[in-house]
């Protein structure tokens, strides 16, 4: 299954203003344009197949600037709209057959805080099988039928009753032929795409809603959306993109002559045995830096089947692993390494071990932590099996890091 995205976006949005402060969906909130929001959303959303938008024809430029900030909007199609929503839908719909898509999923620019949640409770539907579906909350407010004369006539019961929103969404060759159809007909007055499927009598399922995805609809919509978006918690993309990584790594014992740790060659009666010089620590930090950027481990760029790295000093892979954050826009902030050991003590060589370290990672002695603790003789690191460690890096990225 493949799920194709309308996201229509060429009504002229009269009711919120325009034409004097443009059409809504381009207007900013939070700092960015309606439709960024929107389209930001569905790219980011694992499901989501081809993409298209449907504008009005005099908007190219505005639809230009209010996407250039948007990642990978490259890859969405655009095509113009009609008079109506129904007719831009249909246009969507036409722009859509010729990609790749099963499905499609018809969702208004204006609902710029749709969700992954109901994308995912839609699309669930669609993989149950369902013809139609119409994301819906339940009616809370208790509804009255008034008159011309200015007075309540009844009160309806809003048992039953759902108020609809959008991404309405369909097998593609249904949909569309619902619309080929009502458009033979010139019926042109379905304000919704599940209105449409309702009458060329396919069968639509409802799914729950989100009491956020609402329409901007009125000027007082805009400005709330936009308090909302300036006053709660600020989008990841204005804040410190802060990383911490972990990593454990152990190595056995074995007779010999000593063992070196974070660089440093302790004379012991044992010796860690295993890949390169088996230095313990510097590859549990490896792994928490490549962890930041989720680089793999240090298996991935050090295969131990590897010859080449046979007695080799870990310090090749912890300047690798610095090298690789450096390149995506890290800045290293600080490294810890816990090493559990019931021997050697570690407390002689901790000053020159933090020395190495800040001299590897290119960062100051106050950012590198090395502690040692034993393991009350418990278990294979108490029985002097092995000596394990664990460690921390902590990183932060500018810009991308894919
Ligand atoms: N829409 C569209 N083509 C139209 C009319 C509407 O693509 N001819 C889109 C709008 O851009 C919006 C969605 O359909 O994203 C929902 O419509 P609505 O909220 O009614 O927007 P407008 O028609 O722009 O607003 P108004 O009715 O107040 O003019
Ligand atoms: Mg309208």
């Amino acid at each position: 299954m493949t799920i194709g995205i309308v996201i229509v976006a060429a009504g002229r949005g009269e009711r919120a203003g325009s034409p004097e402060d443009g059409p809504k969906q381009y207007r900013r909130i939070g700092g960015k344009p309606v439709i960024a929001h929107t389209l930001e959303r569905f790219l980011a959303w694992h499901r989501s197949g081809p993409i298209v938008v449907v504008i009005h024809p005099d908007d190219e430029a505005l639809y230009a600037a209010a996407t250039a900030g948007v990642k990978d909007a490259g890859r969405v199609i655009t095509t113009f709209g009609g008079v109506t929503r129904q007719r831009s839908v249909y246009e969507g719909l036409r722009a859509l057959s010729g990609a790749e898509a099963t499905h499609v999923m018809i969702h208004d620019a204006a609902r710029p805080f749709i969700d992954h949640g109901v994308l995912d409770r839609v699309a669930a539907a669609l993989d149950g099988g369902s013809d139609g579906v119409l994301p819906a909350i339940p009616v809370t407010d208790t509804l009255k039928r008034g008159g011309s004369d200015g007075l309540v006539h009844e009160t309806v019961p809003r048992s039953g009753l759902y108020a609809a929103q959008t991404p309405q969404s369909f097998l593609l060759s249904e949909i569309r032929s619902a619309h080929e159809k009502a458009a033979a007909l010139r019926r042109e007055d379905f304000t919704d795409d599940a209105s449409i499927a309702e009458w060329a009598g396919l069968p639509v399922t409802l799914v729950e809603g989100s009491v956020d995805n609402i329409k901007l609809t009125v000027k007082r919509d805009i400005a709330m959306a936009d308090e909302k978006l300036s006053q709660g918690v600020p989008p990841a993309h204005v804040l410190p993109d802060v990383r911490t990584g972990n990593g454990y790594d152990v190595h056995q014992l074995e007779p010999g002559d000593g063992v070196t740790l974070c660089g440093v060659f302790i004379p012991h009666q044992f010796k860690l045995s295993g890949h390169s010089d088996a230095d313990v620590a510097m590859h549990a930090l490896t792994d928490a830096l490549l962890a930041t950027c989720g680089a793999g481990d240090i298996g991935d760029h050090f295969p131990p089947s590897d010859m080449q790295w046979r007695g080799a000093p870990s310090k090749i892979f912890l300047d690798h692993a610095a090298k690789i954050v450096r390149e995506r826009g890290g800045t290293i902030m600080n490294a810890d390494i816990s090493l559990i050991a019931e021997a050697p003590k570690i407390a002689p060589h901790r000053q020159e071990m933090r020395g190495n370290l800040a001299d590897i990672l290119g960062i100051s002695l106050d950012r590198c932590s090395v502690k040692a603790t034993t393991n009350e003789k418990m278990g294979f690191v108490g029985r002097r099996e092995g000596i394990a460690a664990i460690a921390t890096a902590t990183v932060v990225y500018r810009g991308n890091t894919a």
